[in-house]
């Protein structure tokens, strides 16, 4: 990943590490109530006692407390993420779980070593991520590799609104998150798409992949 660009993306998050949560919350409310609503219906499907997780760009963790919150087991939970003030907060969330684990890595970096040292996962979740990062395509082929047999990759992410979000969104949403629309040359790359769907004026897109 351009250095740059990880640098940026590190010192944003960084600075609004405390402010997260509640943004996050709002942003839910208002563009993403169906997508997070698939979201838990795919958790309530797919998390059990059993189930080994694999977060990439855990952030604050929220995602783990929407698991909690769903009254879900599992037996094991690693996030990963690259800035330090996020999963200061996600520790402070989850200080002394012996089956959770909190790493701070680039995913890159961190799915190439997964893939070298065969170290597999039932479950992996990316949410709010992939705008950050590039050649998305090929990111998401290299990360089924670490799906177990019948294990489900599912995501979410921004792509580019119909013409009426567009024209005041785009500039907003580079300048706040410093981040892009997925491009749709990436996700016809995706390998093993299971559903495919996209909410509020196609600004949000919600991938489940698997075999
Ligand atoms: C919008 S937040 C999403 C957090 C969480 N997934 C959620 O749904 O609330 C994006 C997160 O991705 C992380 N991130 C961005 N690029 C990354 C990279 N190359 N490696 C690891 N984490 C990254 C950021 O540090 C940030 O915590």
């Amino acid at each position: 990943m351009n250095e740059n660009k990880r640098a940026r993306t590190k010192n944003f998050y960084n600075i609004i590490a405390r402010l997260y949560d509640p943004f996050k919350n709002l942003w839910n409310k208002v563009f993403s109530q169906k997508a997070e609503q698939k979201f838990s219906n795919f958790l309530l499907s797919n998390v059990d006692k059993n189930k080994t997780i694999l977060e990439l760009g855990c952030g604050t963790a929220v995602n783990l407390e929407k698991i909690h919150e769903l009254n879900l087991s599992f037996k094991s939970y690693v996030g990963v993420d690259l800035t330090p003030n996020m999963l200061e907060a996600a520790k402070n969330k989850f200080p002394s779980d012996s089956a959770i684990e909190f790493l701070q890595e680039d995913l890159y970096d961190f799915v190439n070593n997964e893939i070298k040292n065969n170290r597999t996962y039932d479950i992996i979740l990316c949410t709010w991520v992939l705008s950050h990062l590039e050649h998305q395509g090929q990111l998401i082929n290299e990360i089924q590799k670490l799906l177990n047999d019948n294990g489900k990759l599912f995501l979410i992410f921004t792509t580019k609104p119909k013409w009426y979000v567009s024209f005041w969104m785009t500039p907003l949403f580079k300048w706040i998150f410093s981040g892009n629309y997925v491009p749709e040359t990436e996700i016809k790359q995706f390998n093993n798409v299971l559903n495919f769907q996209q909410f509020s004026a196609n600004m949000v897109s919600v991938v489940e992949i698997g075999e």
